[in-house]
């Protein structure tokens, strides 16, 4: 089927756009944003011109996901362990960077109709930028399209722990815990991502194998789409080469293929069928 192309695509964006089933794109992609530091080296620049070069890439692949209307964009900024295993330098200037990127970023966020959300020990985060961030959430908390959520001080680990602690809490207050039934959904509805359905897609960039410690639940069923492209390189383009990748997996959900069964149930979203690994 012919693809309409959104506007605001470039040339090269609406030729791939033009290979997707638009009936078929993810409703959550979440990516690990990796290689900044690396991108710097190669050009005999200091680390941190890597993560300012990060931050231009942030903004287009937050257009044109906007732009081809994916509904939900995670993505993985800063780990609990960047904290502990960086220099405070870097880290400082991470929370700059983060800062400035709220600042000036919302008018465009506006005009993409983006709402932003955060994930992970936010209280940890310095207060300007605590404050900041709320700022910017409220800014754009009218709009209705894109959820754009930034993991920031975020352990996939640390999340399970405080939806177990929450758990108890709310049962605690709620009853008592004797009464506490815990199922997947219960767990779900306590991360820190309560308000997402699971993503479909986890892109990371740099080549590097690993989730790093990233959404460790809620990408259970998700695909994994590996590119060498460097985080400071990454585009439109990219993230459209991601969806088209995508696209051609045969997700089965633990189930068998279409060839041998009935098809896999429609659980693109939290719930995806626990039935078995796959
Ligand atoms: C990984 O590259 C990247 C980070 C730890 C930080 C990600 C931050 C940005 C892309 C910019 C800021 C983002 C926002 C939303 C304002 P690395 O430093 O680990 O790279 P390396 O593995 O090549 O050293």
């Amino acid at each position: 089927m012919q693809a309409t192309v959104p506007a605001g695509l470039d040339e090269k964006e609406a030729e791939i756009y033009g290979r997707l089933d638009p009936a078929r794109l993810p409703k959550h992609i979440a990516i690990i944003m990796d290689g900044n530091g690396r991108w710097a080296r190669k050009r005999h620049l200091p680390r941190v011109a890597g993560h300012r070069a990060g931050v231009t890439s942030v903004r287009y692949v937050v257009e044109c996901a906007s732009r081809i209307g994916i509904p939900s964009l995670t993505l993985y900024a800063f780990s609990e362990e960047n904290w502990k295993r960086r220099p405070k330098a870097e880290v400082d200037f991470l929370m700059q960077l983060l800062g400035r990127y709220l600042k000036q970023e919302v008018p465009t966020l506006h005009k993409n109709n983006v709402r932003l959300q955060y994930i992970g020990r936010l209280h940890e985060l310095p207060t300007g930028v605590q404050e900041k961030m709320e700022w910017a959430r409220k800014e754009l908390a009218r709009n209705s399209g894109m959820v754009l959520t930034l993991a920031l001080n975020y352990s996939a680990r640390s999340e399970i722990v405080d939806a177990f602690k929450s758990v108890v809490r709310a049962a605690t207050s709620n009853g008592g815990i004797e009464h506490l039934k815990i199922d997947e959904d219960t767990i779900s509805q306590h991360l820190y991502t309560s308000h997402l359905p699971d993503p479909d897609l986890v892109i990371r960039t740099s080549g590097e194998m690993r989730l790093s410690n990233f959404l460790l639940w809620q990408l259970a069923y998700a695909e994994i789409y590996v590119t060498p492209t460097l985080w400071p390189e990454f585009r439109g383009t990219h993230l459209l080469e991601g969806i088209a990748d995508y696209q051609k997996r045969d997700r089965r959900y633990g189930g068998l293929n279409d060839s041998h069964s009935a098809p896999a149930p429609a659980v693109a979203s939290r719930g995806a069928s626990r039935a078995g690994r796959s």
